[in-house]
């Protein structure tokens, strides 16, 4: 399978991205964030709850997140290409979780890349989005726990991908074509090294 994390922090890019590298490469993308909105709109148990995290700026419970996750994975592994794991692992409980999980499945553990972008360049990004998404996150106050979180809680998470050699970092910054061509070189490069090493081209 071809299986990536999209990360990097609220506002780099990761939903825009995924949308294009979807139709490239045939795959599922995951978006943890999508889901919780799907199960906030449906006013389900799960969705209650989150709205009360989303709305804030704070995370989601791990058990939550990680449950939710899966269920998608298992509902998808048998018809997908591969995955795209849109803002998850944010937590390193969760990047473990998912390790285990992925293990335990026969599931090839997904790299991480890493999308970079200047924190006024985000903050631009996010506000202007909020002035049409809905988004009960999308206000100046909300933007600036968010980021705050992500330095905290998931920044982190990039060093388990570094100790376990998975770690990819891009340069977000820029026009949305010359950031995909960029992240399509690193999948591409990824691939070729799998074809090098014998192992399973096809994904
Ligand atoms: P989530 O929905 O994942 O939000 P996020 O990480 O804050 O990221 P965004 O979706 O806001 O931004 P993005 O990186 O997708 O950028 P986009 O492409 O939209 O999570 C929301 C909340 O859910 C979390 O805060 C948390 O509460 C909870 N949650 C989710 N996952 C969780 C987890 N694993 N554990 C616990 N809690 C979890 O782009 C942003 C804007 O910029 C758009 O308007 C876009 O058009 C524009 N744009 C994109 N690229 C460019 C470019 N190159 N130049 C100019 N503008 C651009
Ligand atoms: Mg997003």
């Amino acid at each position: 399978m071809l299986n990536f994390i999209l990360c990097g922090a609220p506002g780099c890019g990761k939903g825009t991205q995924s949308t294009l590298l979807v139709e490239k490469y045939n795959l599922k993308h995951l978006s943890t964030g999508d889901l919780l909105r799907e199960e906030i709109n449906a006013k389900t148990e799960v969705g209650i709850k989150a709205d009360s995290y989303i709305s804030v700026g704070n995370l989601a419970p791990d058990d939550m997140i990680i449950a939710m996750l899966l269920k998608a994975v298992d509902e998808n592994a048998s018809k997908v290409c591969g995955f795209i794991l849109d803002g998850f692992p944010r937590t390193v409980a969760q990047a473990s979780a998912l390790e285990d999980a992925f293990e335990a499945r026969g599931i090839e553990i997904p790299y991480l890349i890493d999308m970079q972008v200047d924190k006024k360049e985000l903050i631009t990004r996010l506000i202007k989005r909020g002035e049409t998404s809905g988004r009960s996150d999308d206000n100046l106050d909300t933007i600036k726990k968010r980021l705050e979180i992500y330095e905290t809680k998931t920044a982190p998470v990039n060093d388990f991908y570094k100790n376990i050699g998975k770690y990819r970092l891009v340069d977000g910054m820029g026009e949305v074509e010359e950031i995909f061509e960029r992240i399509s070189a690193i999948i591409d490069k990824e691939q070729l090294s799998k074809c090098k090493e014998n192992k399973q081209f096809a994904y």
